[in-house]
C-alpha cells in the first residue's frame, strides 16, 4: 500500500469545495468513478459535528470537555491512534502517562472474547437471531459483556449488523440476518446487554460491508464500491445502525469498502452526515483494522480513533503513536494541526468523545486490567507475565445451551422428531459434522489460525469474528451419553466420515433411526478454505453433504437431516426424498452445540425444549433466485474499483421474492414446531402518542381477519394517548406526516430548523454549521403510533414456543415492498391455550424515508398489517390508517 501525498492546500480545497465539486477531501481531486458510475459519488458534509452532550451524555461530555482541555497535543493524540503494542489485545490506543491512564483495549469479536483462554464460545449472531428472543438477546449481550470485561477489554468489536445482501456473503453469520428491523431489535438487546456489563459496544461494520472479495484492507487494491441509493441506505443498511445509536453505543467501526467512490473511514456523508448529524452520534468511530488510505480527510470526514495505529499489516510495531510516522496519524496528526489542514478543535472533540464514553461506562472506576494476550495461551511470552489466565465464564454455558437449542430451525417433519430413547433400539449417526474437530477445537491439521478449516462439527465461521472453545461438545458425544444415560443397550454406530460409504451401508441399513450431519462454512477474506476466499462459492453444502444425505436415505427409512451451516443452503436435490423425515438448520451454536441438539432432537432430554427457531433469511430453491450474488470478478476497466450497485434496492431477501413472486424453498421467519398454533381475533388501534387530538378522536382502524373470516369491530385507542408525552411536531396538521423538520440546506448554507424539531441532516457539500438531531434521530420517531393484538391458540399437544410475526404493507405511492417486518413476540403456550400478544409499532415503523424532503414520513393511507408465523404464513390481515 502506497500512501499518496497530499499536495494541494487547504485553501485550494475550500476552493473546489465551495464550487460544489465533490472532491476527495485530501487531495482536492474529484473521486472518480468508471464510465457509467457517474451518479454514484458521495457528496462532502462538513465540517464534523462537535459532540454535544445531549441524552444522557451532558455530564460524561463535560468531564471529557474539562480533561481534554489539561492535555497536550502528543497526549491528545495518543488517545486517537492505536500503538499496536500487540502483546495484548488487538488494538491497544497509546496510554497518557502524567495522568496514569493505561490507555483502551479494543478485542474481538461479536460472539466473545477472541484469543482468551477460559472465555465462552458463544453461538454466532445469526443464531442467536434466530431465537428471536430478546430476552436471551439481550442475556448473552451481558454474559460476553461480562466476560470482555472481565479479561480487561474496554471496547468490545462487537456487534456486527451487516444484512447479508448476499445469501453467500462470508461474515453474515456474524450477523442478525437479513432484515433491518430484527437486525435493529437484535443490536439493541445486544448492546444493551453488553454495555450494562461496563464494555462499551461497537457496532459495525460502517457500513456496505455486504462481501468479502475486494473489500480492501489486508487484501489489498481494487476495494469495492457499495452504490447505495438514499432511501434504500435509511431503511435497509442504516437502520440497525439508527436503532444501535437509539440504544446509546459507545462505539462505531467504519469498514473496510468504498460507498459511491468514497471509502467507509473517510466518506463524509455517512460519518458526518448520517452518524454525527442525522442520528446524533455522541460516542466515538474507529477505523476497522488497517481501513484508512489516507490521513486528512478522515478527520475531516469526522474520523475519532485509528485502529490498530500502523498503516499496513506487516508494517513495524509502533510503541508510542505521537511519535510514529508509520501510522496515518500519530504523528502525522499533529502535523496536518500544524500544518492547518486539520483544525485542533477536530481533535479535540475525537478525544471528547472517545473520554465521555469512556466515562459514561464508568471505566474510570476500578476496571480491571487487562490480563491476557492476543498472542498467546502461555502465562509469559519474552519473559514477561501476560496471561494470567482469568476465568471469566461463570454460568454462561447455560444461556449458551439455552441459546443453541432455541435457534435451531426445524424445517422439515413428517412426524420422526421429537425422537425419544425408548423407541430407539439402533442409532446410526453419519458425516464428520457429527464428530469432533480432529486437530482439537481450537486448531486446523494444516495449522491455519482463526478456524479456518471446515473439520469436525462446526459450531462457528472463520477470521475475526471468532473466540476459543473452552471445549466444544460435539454432536456424536451428546447423542450417545444422552441415549446410554436412559437406556445403554441401545445400539450407537457413529461413521464420522463424509466418504465411507461402504461402511455407512450395514449401519444405516439396520438402524431404525438415522442422523446425517452435514455443514457449509465461511468467514472473513483474510483467509481462503478450500477456495472460499471468505464468501462461499456456492450456496450448497461442503465436502460432499448432499451425497451422504443421499446414501444414508437410499437404505434408512428414517433419515433425519442436521446441518450446521453459515446461511442458507439450496437443499432441492434430497428435501422431499420420502426416507428425509426431518431437517433441522441448527446454524452456529457455540460450545455448547451437541447438548443444544440433544435438547431439541429427544423429548425425554432433561432440558428438551420444543423447537422455535425460525429463518431469518431466505432459503431459495436455486441460487439465482436470491437478488444479489457475491462480485468475484471485477466487473470495471483496470485502474478503477470494482463496482457493487444495490440495484434491488429495499427489496432484499423475502421482500424480492415477494416483489416478484417467486416461491422460496423456505421463507425468511419460517420454521417447525412439534406442536401447532393457531390465530384468531385482530385488532388494529392507531394508539397514538404523537397525534395530540388522538383522546377525542375516533380511530379509523378497520380490522378484518382472514382467519375468522369475521370483519372485528373497529377498536378505540388501545394505549391512552397523553397529550404530554413529549412531540416532536404538531401532528395533526396537513403536515402530519413529517416527523423531522425538513432540513434542505438553503442557499446561503444554513440549513433551515422548524420550531420545536430538530432537523435531519443536512444535504448540501457546502452546509457550515452542522445540524444535530437527538439521538438516534427525531425523538417523535420512537413514540408509538399504533399497536396491533390477536389472540393465538396453541393446538396441538405439546406446550411450545410461537414466534408471532407483523408484517406492514405500505400504500402503493411509497414503493415498499408487499410487506415489511415491523413487529414479533415470542410467546409460550401450553397445550390447548390460547394466548393474547399485543406488538406495538412506532412513528418510524410505519414511516417511509423520504428522499426530497430527507426526513421520515409517516404513511398515510391504508396500511396493511399481516400477522402470522412466517413471512409467508400470514393467516390474520387488517388494514391501518393513521
Ligand atoms: C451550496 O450548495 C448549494 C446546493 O448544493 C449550491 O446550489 C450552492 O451553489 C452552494 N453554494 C456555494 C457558496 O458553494
Ligand atoms: C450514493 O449515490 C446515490 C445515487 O446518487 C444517492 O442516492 C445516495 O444518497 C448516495 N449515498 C451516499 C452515502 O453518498
Ligand atoms: C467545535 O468546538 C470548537 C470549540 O468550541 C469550535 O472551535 C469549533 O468550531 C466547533 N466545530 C463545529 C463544527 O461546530
Ligand atoms: C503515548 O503512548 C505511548 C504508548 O503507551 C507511551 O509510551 C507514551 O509515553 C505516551 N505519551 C504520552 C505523552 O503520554
Ligand atoms: C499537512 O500534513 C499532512 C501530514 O503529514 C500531510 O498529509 C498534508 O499533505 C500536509 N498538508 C499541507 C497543506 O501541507
Ligand atoms: C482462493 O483460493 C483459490 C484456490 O486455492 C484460488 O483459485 C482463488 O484465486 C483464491 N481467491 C482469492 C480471492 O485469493
Ligand atoms: C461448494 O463449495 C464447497 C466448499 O468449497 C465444495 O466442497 C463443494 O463441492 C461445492 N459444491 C459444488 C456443487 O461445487
Ligand atoms: C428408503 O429406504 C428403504 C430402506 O429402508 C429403501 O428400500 C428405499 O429404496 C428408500 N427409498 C428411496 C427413495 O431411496
Ligand atoms: C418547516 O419550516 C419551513 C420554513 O418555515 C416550512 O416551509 C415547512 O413547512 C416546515 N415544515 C414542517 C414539517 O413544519
Ligand atoms: C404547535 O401547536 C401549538 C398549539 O397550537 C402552538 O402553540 C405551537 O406554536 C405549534 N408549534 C409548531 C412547531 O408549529
Amino acid at each position: 500500500m502506497v500512501r499518496s501525498s497530499s499536495f494541494l492546500k487547504h485553501v485550494a480545497l475550500a476552493i473546489l469545495l465551495a464550487a460544489g465539486v465533490q472532491a476527495d477531501l485530501t487531495t482536492g481531486i474529484p473521486d472518480s468513478a468508471p464510465p457509467g458510475y457517474e451518479e454514484w459519488i458521495s457528496p462532502i458534509i462538513v465540517p464534523a459535528a462537535n459532540v454535544t452532550g445531549q441524552g444522557d451524555w451532558g455530564p460524561y461530555v463535560q468531564r471529557a470537555r474539562a480533561l481534554v482541555a489539561t492535555l497536550t497535543i502528543e497526549e491528545k493524540v495518543n488517545v486517537t491512534t492505536g500503538a499496536d503494542v500487540g502483546e495484548r489485545c488487538v488494538g491497544n490506543t497509546g496510554t497518557v502517562e502524567r495522568i496514569g491512564w493505561k490507555g483502551l483495549c479494543l478485542e474481538d469479536s461479536p460472539l466473545g472474547v477472541r484469543f482468551a483462554d477460559f472465555a465462552s464460545a458463544f453461538p454466532a449472531g445469526i443464531n442467536v437471531a434466530m431465537t428471536w428472543d430478546v430476552d436471551l438477546i439481550k442475556a448473552r449481550g451481558l454474559a460476553m459483556g461480562q466476560e470482555h470485561k472481565g479479561k480487561g477489554v474496554n471496547v468490545a468489536l462487537g456487534p456486527m449488523t451487516n444484512m447479508g445482501r448476499q445469501a453467500a456473503a462470508g461474515r453474515q453469520w456474524e450477523g442478525f440476518g437479513s432484515d433491518p428491523f430484527l437486525s435493529g431489535v437484535a443490536v439493541t438487546n445486544t448492546i444493551d446487554g453488553m454495555q450494562s456489563a461496563g464494555v462499551i459496544a461497537t457496532v459495525k461494520h460502517f457500513i456496505g460491508n455486504e462481501q468479502e472479495h475486494f473489500r480492501g484492507g489486508s487484501e489489498g487494491f481494487p476495494i469495492y464500491s457499495s452504490n447505495i441509493d438514499d432511501k434504500t441506505m435509511h431503511e435497509v443498511y442504516l437502520w440497525p445502525f439508527s436503532e444501535a445509536i437509539k440504544a446509546d453505543v459507545g462505539a462505531v467501526m467504519c469498514s473496510y469498502n468504498l460507498i459511491n467512490q468514497t471509502q467507509a473511514c473517510q466518506n463524509s456523508k455517512v460519518i458526518n452526515g448520517f452518524l454525527k448529524q442525522e442520528l446524533g452520534f455522541q460516542g466515538f468511530i474507529m477505523s476497522d483494522w488497517a481501513a484508512m488510505i489516507n490521513g486528512v480527510q478522515p478527520a475531516l470526514a469526522g474520523l475519532d480513533m485509528n485502529m490498530p495505529g500502523f498503516v499496513q499489516y506487516g508494517d513495524s510495531n509502533q510503541a508510542n503513536p505521537a511519535v510514529a510516522t508509520n501510522s496515518w496519524w500519530g504523528a502525522e496528526l499533529i502535523t496536518m494541526i500544524q500544518n492547518g489542514s486539520v483544525p485542533e478543535s477536530r481533535l479535540d472533540d475525537m478525544v471528547t468523545r472517545i473520554f465521555a464514553t469512556y466515562y459514561k461506562l464508568g471505566q474510570e472506576n476500578n476496571y480491571p486490567p487487562v490480563s491476557f494476550s492476543q498472542l498467546t495461551e502461555n502465562t509469559y511470552l519474552n519473559g514477561q507475565l501476560v496471561n494470567e489466565h482469568v476465568n471469566v465464564q461463570d454460568d454462561h454455558y447455560k444461556t449458551i445451551r439455552q441459546i443453541g437449542a432455541q435457534s435451531a430451525v426445524l424445517l422439515k417433519n413428517t412426524g420422526s422428531l421429537p425422537l425419544s430413547v425408548k423407541k430407539l433400539k439402533r442409532v446410526g449417526v453419519f458425516g464428520s459434522d457429527a464428530a469432533p474437530r480432529p486437530a482439537g477445537p481450537n486448531s486446523c491439521q494444516d495449522g491455519t489460525s482463526d478456524k479456518g478449516c471446515d473439520e469436525g462439527t462446526l459450531a462457528m465461521g472463520w477470521g475475526s469474528g471468532t473466540a476459543n472453545f473452552p471445549y466444544l461438545i460435539d454432536p456424536f458425544a451428546a447423542i450417545s451419553q444422552h441415549i446410554y444415560s436412559i437406556d445403554p443397550t441401545v445400539v450407537i454406530e457413529g461413521v464420522l466420515l463424509d466418504y465411507a460409504f461402504a461402511a455407512n451401508a450395514p449401519v444405516a441399513s439396520n438402524a431404525d433411526t438415522c442422523l446425517v450431519f452435514v455443514n457449509a462454512d465461511s468467514g472473513e477474506g483474510y483467509l481462503n478454505i478450500s477456495g472460499n476466499a471468505g464468501d462461499r462459492n456456492n450456496i450448497t453444502l461442503w465436502h460432499g453433504g448432499e451425497a451422504l444425505i443421499e446414501n444414508v436415505a437410499s437404505q434408512c427409512e428414517n433419515t433425519i437431516v442436521v446441518q450446521h451451516a453459515v446461511g442458507a443452503i439450496i437443499v432441492e436435490s434430497w428435501i422431499d426424498h420420502p426416507n428425509v423425515t426431518a431437517y433441522i438448520q441448527a446454524g452456529l451454536p457455540g460450545q455448547e452445540s451437541g447438548n443444544s441438539l440433544v435438547d431439541v432432537l429427544f423429548s425425554d432430554s432433561p432440558q428438551a425444549y420444543n423447537p422455535s427457531g425460525r429463518l431469518v433469511y431466505t432459503v431459495a430453491k436455486q441460487a439465482s433466485d436470491y437478488p444479489a450474488q457475491i462480485l468475484y470478478t471485477t466487473n470495471v476497466p483496470a485502474g478503477y474499483n470494482p463496482q457493487i450497485t444495490y440495484e434491488e434496492g429495499v427489496n432484499i431477501d423475502y421482500r424480492w421474492f415477494d416483489a416478484h413472486n417467486i416461491e422460496p424453498r423456505f421463507e425468511f421467519g419460517f420454521g417447525l414446531s412439534y406442536t401447532t398454533f393457531s390465530y384468531s381475533n385482530l385488532h388494529i388501534s392507531s394508539g397514538s402518542h404523537w397525534r395530540r387530538e388522538a383522546d377525542h378522536h375516533t380511530t379509523t382502524a378497520h380490522t378484518t381477519s382472514s382467519a375468522t373470516s369475521k370483519a372485528a369491530s373497529s377498536t378505540v385507542a388501545s394505549s391512552s394517548a397523553k397529550a404530554s408525552s413529549s412531540v416532536a411536531t404538531n401532528a395533526t396538521t396537513s403536515a402530519a406526516s413529517s416527523i423531522s423538520a425538513s432540513a434542505s440546506a438553503s442557499a446561503s448554507g444554513s440549513a433551515s430548523v422548524n420550531a420545536s424539531t430538530t432537523a435531519t441532516a443536512p444535504t448540501s457539500a457546502n452546509t457550515t454549521t452542522p445540524v444535530i438531531n437527538p439521538i438516534g434521530g427525531p425523538s417523535a420517531l420512537y413514540e408509538q403510533a399504533a399497536s396491533v393484538s390477536f389472540t393465538i391458540k396453541n393446538t396441538g399437544h405439546l406446550s411450545g414456543n410461537e414466534i408471532a410475526q407483523l408484517y406492514v404493507s405500505f400504500p402503493s405511492q411509497y414503493a415498499e415492498p408487499p410487506r415489511v417486518l415491523r413487529g414479533f413476540s415470542k410467546v409460550e403456550i401450553s397445550a390447548g391455550r390460547s394466548t393474547s400478544v399485543t406488538i406495538p409499532l412506532r412513528v418510524k415503523d410505519l414511516s417511509v424515508w423520504d428522499v426530497v424532503t430527507q426526513q421520515w414520513v409517516l404513511a398515510q393511507g391504508a396500511i396493511g398489517i399481516s400477522v402470522g408465523s412466517s413471512s409467508r404464513n400470514l393467516p390474520l390481515s387488517g388494514t391501518l390508517h393513521l
